[in-house]
């Protein structure tokens, strides 16, 4: 090849298409972990924010946020933040502990990846039926 030569293209694989992607759940975990942590920042902080001022400012207040409260669409976003909440906390604790070596080979991460979907899911729900 002379100088003066195009470079050779090459024909590397592009894995764009996000439909065909498949995580496998250690990754499953990582995304839902960025997602819930964008969530809190955005919608959990106001939202508790919020409540706690208007449980504190007045009765009024109080007994608004306690009906806005009571709306089954109210208690689904609550519940929908507080798994994000449950999610980032144990995904969170996972990250800390793979940081320091534990649990980083492929079986256990594998391991853990399910126990914290698990583990957020099912204390999710569990405080959901007792919100509801
Ligand atoms: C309201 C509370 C919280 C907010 C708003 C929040 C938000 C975030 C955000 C935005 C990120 C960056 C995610 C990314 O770009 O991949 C992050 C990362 C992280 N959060 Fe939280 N977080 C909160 C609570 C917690 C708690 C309670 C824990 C404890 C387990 C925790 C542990 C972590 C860890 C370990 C990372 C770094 C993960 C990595 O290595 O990529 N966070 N958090």
């Amino acid at each position: 090849m002379s100088v003066s030569d195009p470079p050779a293209i090459k024909r590397r694989p592009v894995y764009l298409n996000l439909v065909r992607i498949r995580l496998p759940l250690p990754g499953i975990v990582s995304i839902l972990h960025r997602i819930s942590g964008a969530a809190l920042f955005l919608f959990a902080i106001p939202v508790v924010l919020f409540a706690m001022q208007a449980s504190v400012e007045s009765e009024d207040g109080f007994a608004s946020l306690k009906s806005m409260l009571a709306n089954p669409l109210c208690k689904l976003i609550l519940i929908g933040l507080l798994w994000a909440y449950l999610h980032h906390f144990f995904a969170g604790i996972r990250y800390l502990l793979i940081d320091l070596h534990v649990g980083d080979d492929l079986a256990p991460a594998r391991q853990s990846s399910v126990a914290v979907l698990g583990a957020s899911l099912i204390l999710t729900l569990i405080i959901a039926v007792r919100l509801w």
